[in-house]
């Protein structure tokens, strides 16, 4: 089993550096890939309500065993509960649908400006985290202007930003303002949904220089970065390649060399414009 080394939010909470995607992990089989991580040593798992699979999480992590406070159990807002009061029913019907007690992380899933709604929901998060419903709060996809309201009307600083991050959009500002801001960066599609990303010659040349397989290579940028990526696999076997990235390290030239890569956003999520409901 693979240990996931961790590092504490700005709420005092610890966090693991490498989690598990789960979008469109659903059914049975769904939940025996969420089992199958855990038991590898995965600690930190990435649900949404709009991925329609929190029932099957929450009972992944009654079947899994493993003490519910060592798992870190990430859910987040859909863009149609923004509100204040919306926000408060939303995280209950997560919660049920979980069967758990306590979400360990709740994120609002997208900005959505045109609403804007999304401080109320932030008030509401808020709330939540005092009554203990949810132990961190946070967002995802939020640019800097976005963090920097939420932070200036309430003075509370999300603990994590969940954003696209991958060697073709490293987020270098964002990431710079996250740092400054003690705000935890995670990555959504880390390997860009396994585009043409992993036959990237640089990433290649990287992999082979350790002795590691190209999505390794890959992970271990995010983790050198100081973000937590979070890869879905559906198989045992690339779940324990995906975790087992904290036994090497790249050269400064070589996260330099990956970070090169970059292209730009690759599905047009830009938060100013994009929206989810
Ligand atoms: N907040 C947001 O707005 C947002 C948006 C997108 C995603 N997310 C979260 O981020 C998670 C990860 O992103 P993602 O699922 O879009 O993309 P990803 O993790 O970058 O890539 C997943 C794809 O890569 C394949 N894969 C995984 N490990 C591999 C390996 N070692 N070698 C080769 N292929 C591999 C998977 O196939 P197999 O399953 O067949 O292995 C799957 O097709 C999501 O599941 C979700 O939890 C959040």
């Amino acid at each position: 089993m693979t240990s996931i080394p961790t590092v504490t939010l700005n709420d005092g909470t610890s966090f693991p550096q490498l989690g598990l995607g789960t979008y469109e992990l659903r059914g049975a089989a769904g939940v025996d890939a969420v089992v199958g991580a855990i038991a590898l040593g995965y600690r930190l798992i990435d649900t949404a309500v709009n991925y329609e699979n929190e029932t099957e999480i929450g009972e992944a992590v009654r079947r899994s065993g493993v003490d519910r406070d060592e798992l870190t159990i990430a859910t987040k807002l859909p863009g149609r509960d923004h509100g204040f009061d919306e926000t408060l029913a939303s995280a209950r019907g997560s919660l049920d649908r979980l069967g758990l007690d306590r979400i360990d992380l709740y994120l609002i899933h997208w900005p959505n400006p045109s609403v804007d709604k999304s401080l109320d929901s932030w008030r509401a998060m808020i709330r939540l985290r005092e009554e203990g419903l949810v132990r961190s709060i946070g967002v995802s996809n939020f640019t800097e202007q976005m963090l920097s309201r939420l932070i200036d009307e309430t003075g509370v600083t999300p603990a994590v930003n969940q954003v696209e991050l991958h060697p073709y959009f490293p987020q270098s500002a964002l990431r710079a303002f996250h740092t400054a801001h003690g705000i935890r960066t995670e990555s959504w599609s880390p390997l860009a949904k396994r585009s043409e990303l992993l036959a990237e010659q640089t990433v290649t040349d990287v992999a082979a220089a350790h002795g590691v397989t190209e999505s390794q290579a890959v992970l271990r940028w995010h983790v050198q970065l100081g973000s937590t990526p979070i890869p879905k696999s559906a198989h045992t076997g690339r779940q324990r390649e995906n975790a087992d990235v904290f036994g090497f390290a790249l050269t400064d030239d070589e996260v330099a060399a990956i970070s090169a890569l970059e292209r730009g956003r690759l599905w047009d999520g830009d938060p100013n414009t994009h929206e989810e409901m």
